[in-house]
């Protein structure tokens, strides 16, 4: 394990999730011995094991993992990486599987997280599948109806505050720096990141290696993992390249697009994150670091989309690919096409799409689309329906 702030380094130690000298982030380091994916047995996020480092003598699992990966129907190459086919609905889950179960392996009995939502419903549901404790920290207000549902369903203790999600961000760091006994379940946490880079795995193992992909980034952990998982696969000569990773974020909270744009080594913080996409209304993405090397090492880069676009993709996804996501996912396809048309991504090569999130998530977003929903007598049905189609023809 290597810290990306001050480089202390150390073995491999699955206590271990900040820097113990000055409390940075962790990257570990992991080299494949052997690998080969025609040697893999079982579905989903422990098919790739022996890429998971730590010791897992009992592993807390909903069968995570193993989404679909769905060609498009617009674009040629395209596939769309469905996370919202996840037990709670989207990517968190892979994450959580692999820190929930490290938490249960080093012996703490209650976890935290601070959440826009998905982070919340995911850790609730394994908290609850491990027996423990666990206080979500959501920032009032700001949550998307479906998550906020998932964690009163999953019976965690929700604490709220007045302000976005960085300041529950935080609030759960302080926690866990002064009260070690709380482990927390935030993505600065490399071991949740381990299970993330799965999705890279599977990508790679049904298509070989793409060459672009296109991520959602709000606190900056997931384009790192997905990134981090190719670049093992490629170290590893299993793959023969590394894809360029290009992260979209929303205009309204895009400190790393806009860092990316104007050339900065580091990002400059938005105080006061706005978007409809509310999973993604981060303005202090704790992982910012592991983001930029991850786009930067792979020749990607990150650009920002606005809510109207967002709202547009996510219906152009459902209506004509049939594929219901939510905004912060729909940010995919809105940045995949602003690169598209400026020339920064080809839509004839081989692209992948990370639908990070089940469109169920967000009801709000979704009832506030156009609809065609006309009360009638169910008498007359025929009449309109007839009237219709002879109007078409
Ligand atoms: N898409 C969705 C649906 C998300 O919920 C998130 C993050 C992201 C993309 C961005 O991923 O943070 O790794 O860059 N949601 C977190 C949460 C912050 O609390 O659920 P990231």
């Amino acid at each position: 394990m290597k810290c990306l702030d001050c480089g202390y380094e150390t073995d491999i130690n699955q206590k271990i999730i900040t820097c113990p000298r000055c409390g940075g982030l962790l990257e570990i380091k992991v080299k494949l011995k052997g690998f080969s994916f025609s040697n893999l047995k079982g579905r989903g996020v422990w098919r790739y094991k022996d890429a998971i480092p730590g010791n897992y003598s009992k592993i807390v699992s909903i069968n995570e993992g193993n989404t679909p990966l769905i060609p498009s129907r617009n674009y040629k190459q395209t596939f769309y990486k469905f996370e919202g086919a996840n037990p709670t609905g989207s990517f968190k889950d892979r994450g959580m599987t692999v820190a929930v179960s490290s938490a249960v392996n080093t012996g703490y009995k209650v976890v935290a997280a601070a959440s826009t939502g998905n982070t919340a419903a995911s850790a609730a549901a394994y908290a609850s599948r491990a027996g423990l404790r666990i206080y979500l920290v959501l920032p009032k207000g700001k949550v998307a109806l479906g998550k906020l549902a998932q964690s009163i369903l999953y019976g965690a203790t929700i604490l709220e505050v007045n302000g976005s999600f960085d300041v529950a961000m935080a609030s759960v760091m302080r926690l866990y720096k002064d009260l070690g006994i709380v482990y927390p379940l935030n993505s600065f946490n490399p071991w949740r990141l381990e299970g993330q880079k799965t999705i890279a795995y599977e990508i790679a193992e049904e298509i070989g290696e793409p060459d672009n992909v296109i991520v959602p980034v709000g606190n900056a952990g997931n384009i790192y993992a997905i990134w981090k998982g190719f670049t093992e696969l490629q170290e590893a000569g299993v793959i023969s390249k590394v894809p360029r990773m290009i992260g979209v974020q929303a205009e309204g909270a895009a400190p790393i697009a806009k860092a990316i744009e104007k050339g900065l080594n580091e990002p400059e913080f938005f105080e006061n994150p706005e978007t409809i996409a509310t999973a993604i209304r981060i303005g202090k993405p704790v992982n910012w670091k592991k983001a930029i090397k991850a786009i930067k090492s792979s020749k990607g880069t990150a650009i920002s989309v606005s809510d109207q676009e967002i709202i547009d993709a996510q219906k152009r996804l459902a209506r004509e690919e049939g594929i219901g996501a939510e905004p912060a996912s729909a940010a995919a396809l809105a940045g995949y096409d602003k690169a598209i048309k400026e020339g920064i991504v080809d839509k004839d090569q081989k692209n992948v799409l990370i639908l990070t999130g089940h469109a169920l998530k967000d009801p709000d977003a979704m009832l506030r689309l156009d609809v065609r929903r006309i009360l009638i007598n169910p008498e007359h049905i025929e009449n309109i329906v007839l009237g219709e189609i002879n109007d078409n023809n």
